[in-house]
């Protein structure tokens, strides 16, 4: 049974997307037909080469040649037609897309010497009989949750014999591009079969260390929806601000930056329902016990340790942290883990995902010097370390947010297992954010059994390079280039604690499971980029570098032969660049228009196996 979906398609544009999710059981479906123009087009003999990212895992290409698409008409093939609504509301959003843009792609991939020429089609000319007038949508099930590891695979067909586009599951699209004469047409026959390598791809978006809109963070989610990243991990708070409203403690929100840097529950309903809408879980972070000043402090500041001392890498040994402003949960103080309780409860009745994020990150030892709940502890009996103390922590935190709902896996960073003071029994459910010590951490923690997503900051932070964080810092005061000096500038070159700037080609070529066996390679989930941002620089930061992360995680860095394609990836990923402005994401440039508009122009070398 199918129920049909006319919509209008007035004079037709040159580029759009069309993000459909079908949220149904074992299967979520997503996908765009992000229609990308060829301005140029003749009318005779023409090639139609459309290169969408993230590549999909597996196309097959016929020789037919392209055919027009018409007035599209969406008809889905399941009973449930309560769900359906995001479905139509997605391919509403999509034809708007396509009738507001006008947009004309620049860049195209051209064949060059080793690689395998992107496929072409033969001449439009003479092939107008067949009209694409539908795209037919069949659904499973109807009743998956978007969670972690819902099937996302799906396959799509393009068959002038039927007229029609058949999708049988998800995906972000470009196949239908303008003929350049204000009609549409689409390559086939195309067989696509596509499923992500990995269940986890997300971005951190840091609304403790600087607010960011609510209109901003939706920006986000629509570049992750074009990019097929999956997972917006929020962290919500930090030392430095306390962001969320709260019932329980509504006194929290005075260590907001302001009265207008505050989210209210219908702002983050309106995130999650908008990332819901297209495919993206959110799974929210309150940092603890470390990394927590700013809210607890306005509840009880005994619960807090060290908040008003001197944050000290001046004189390193007397440190309480290694990022201002210092503030730890007390551990030891009974009262912190009631308020952690009410605060956990809250927010888990709000975020809806099966994770959340504990923090458990960069717990420095001195700030507890600060409290007498903790030093008294520690002197009651003198064989207690502070290894012990951190287990303290999770033995009487962990029931309090397992309870809150039987099927949650929770989060936490990689210090809690790997860090000096760390826990003496980490629970192996927990799944560890590793963001230190790239491939070795990678192979310590999955080789101990912990499931985990990688974040290495040598590889994946978005940030870096962009100079310090911190202030009155003698390390800048220099005459000369410091280029090549090791630490010169706090880090490296360029200055800040993880410089230099993380390139779109080194996110792309890390292969974070390199030297892992089988068994450990299993263990990885998932990446996810994190930078610090604001309102202002945070699409800049992470667009379009966070989908070629996308791309990494869906099908990967390599071709069918094993070689790296990155050099293929230059042309998915300008053009992608161009689309996501386009589509009101304020990405950054990333090479001269030129390099976009003469395929490999750019590249350093000609040989294209140089990337290995
Ligand atoms: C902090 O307290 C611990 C435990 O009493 C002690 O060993 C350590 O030396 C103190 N740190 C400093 C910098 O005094
Ligand atoms: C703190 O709580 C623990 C565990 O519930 C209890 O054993 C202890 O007596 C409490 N301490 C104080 C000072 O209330
Ligand atoms: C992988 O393991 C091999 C053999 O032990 C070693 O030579 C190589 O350096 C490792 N590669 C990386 C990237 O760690
Ligand atoms: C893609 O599918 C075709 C047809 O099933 C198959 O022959 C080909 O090997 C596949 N290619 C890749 C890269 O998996
Ligand atoms: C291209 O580079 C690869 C890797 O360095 C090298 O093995 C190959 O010989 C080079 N090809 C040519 C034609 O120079």
């Amino acid at each position: 049974m199918f129920t049909g979906l006319q919509l209008k398609n007035p004079d037709l544009p040159f580029f759009s997307h069309l993000t459909l999710l079908f949220t149904h059981h074992l299967i979520v479906m997503k996908f765009s037909l992000v229609l990308g123009g060829l301005a140029a087009l003749a009318s005779t003999a023409v090639s139609v080469k459309v290169n969408p990212l993230p590549a999909p895992r597996n196309i097959t290409w016929g020789s037919s040649g392209p055919i027009p698409v018409g007035d599209v008409i969406l008809r889905t093939s399941d009973s449930h037609h309560h769900k359906h609504k995001i479905v139509r509301h997605a391919w509403a959003r999509a034809w708007d897309t396509i009738t507001d843009l006008k947009w004309v792609p620049a860049a195209t991939e051209a064949p060059i010497a080793s690689y395998e020429p992107f496929p072409t089609g033969a001449g439009l000319t003479k092939r107008t009989a067949v009209t694409i007038s539908s795209v037919q949508v069949s659904i499973v099930d109807g009743d998956a949750e978007l969670q972690h590891g819902v099937d996302e695979s799906y396959t799509l067909d393009v068959a002038a014999s039927s007229g029609s586009i058949k999708i049988h599951a998800q995906t972000p699209w470009q196949l239908i591009i303008s003929d350049g004469r204000g009609g549409l047409i689409i390559e086939q026959p195309v067989h696509i079969w596509d499923a992500p390598l990995y269940p986890y791809r997300g971005i951190m978006l840091d609304t403790g260390r600087n607010f960011i809109t609510v209109p901003k963070i939706l920006e986000q989610i629509d570049g992750m929806a074009l990019s097929k990243l999956n997972v917006l991990h929020w962290h919500l708070d930090d030392s430095q601000s306390w962001p969320v409203e709260m019932e329980t403690y509504p006194q929290m929100t005075k260590d907001a930056f302001s009265p207008r840097e505050i989210f209210s529950k219908s702002d983050i309903r309106r995130v999650i329902g908008y990332a819901k809408a297209r495919g993206v879980r959110v799974i929210p972070e309150v940092d603890m016990p470390g990394h927590s000043a700013s809210g607890w402090q306005q509840v009880d500041p005994q619960m807090v340790a060290c908040a008003h001392s001197w944050w000290s890498n001046d004189v390193y040994k007397y440190h309480t942290s290694v990022e201002p402003n210092p503030g730890q949960l007390d551990i030891i103080y009974n009262k912190t883990y009631e308020v952690v309780k009410g605060v956990y409860d809250e927010l888990s009745d709000i975020f809806e995902d099966n994770w959340f994020h504990v923090g458990a990150d960069e717990l420095q030892t001195n700030c507890y010097n600060f409290s007498t709940y903790v030093t008294n502890w520690l002197t009651e009996d003198p064989s207690r370390t502070y290894n012990d103390l951190v287990q303290y922590w999770l033995d009487r935190a962990l029931p309090i947010f397992r309870g809150a709902s039987p099927d949650r896996r929770l989060m936490m960073w990689e210090d809690v297992y790997l860090s000096d003071p760390h826990g003496t029994d980490v629970p192996r459910d927990i799944v560890l954010q590793t963001w230190n010590g790239g491939l070795t951490n990678i192979k310590k923690l999955t080789s101990s059994g912990f499931d985990i997503i990688v974040s290495s900051s040598d590889f994946l932070y978005l940030d870096c390079g962009r100079g310090g964080i911190v202030s009155n810092d003698p390390r800048y005061d220099v005459q000369s280039n410091p280029d090549g000096g090791v630490n010169f500038n706090y880090g490296g070159n360029g200055g800040s604690w993880c410089a230099p700037y993380k390139t779109w080609q080194r996110i792309y070529d890390y292969d974070f499971t390199t030297n892992l066996t089988k068994a450990e390679a299993k263990h990885v989930l998932g990446v996810e980029a994190p930078p610090m941002v604001d309102s202002v620089t945070v699409s800049n930061e992470f667009w379009p570098r966070a989908a070629a992360l996308g791309e990494l995680a869906w099908s990967g860095n390599r071709d069918a032969s094993g070689r790296k394609r990155t050099t293929l990836l230059t042309q998915r990923l300008l053009n992608f660049r161009e689309y996501l402005v386009a589509n009101g994401v304020q990405a950054q440039v990333l090479l001269s228009k030129y390099c976009m508009q003469h395929p490999h122009a750019c590249d350093l070398y000609y040989n294209q196996t140089v990337i290995t």
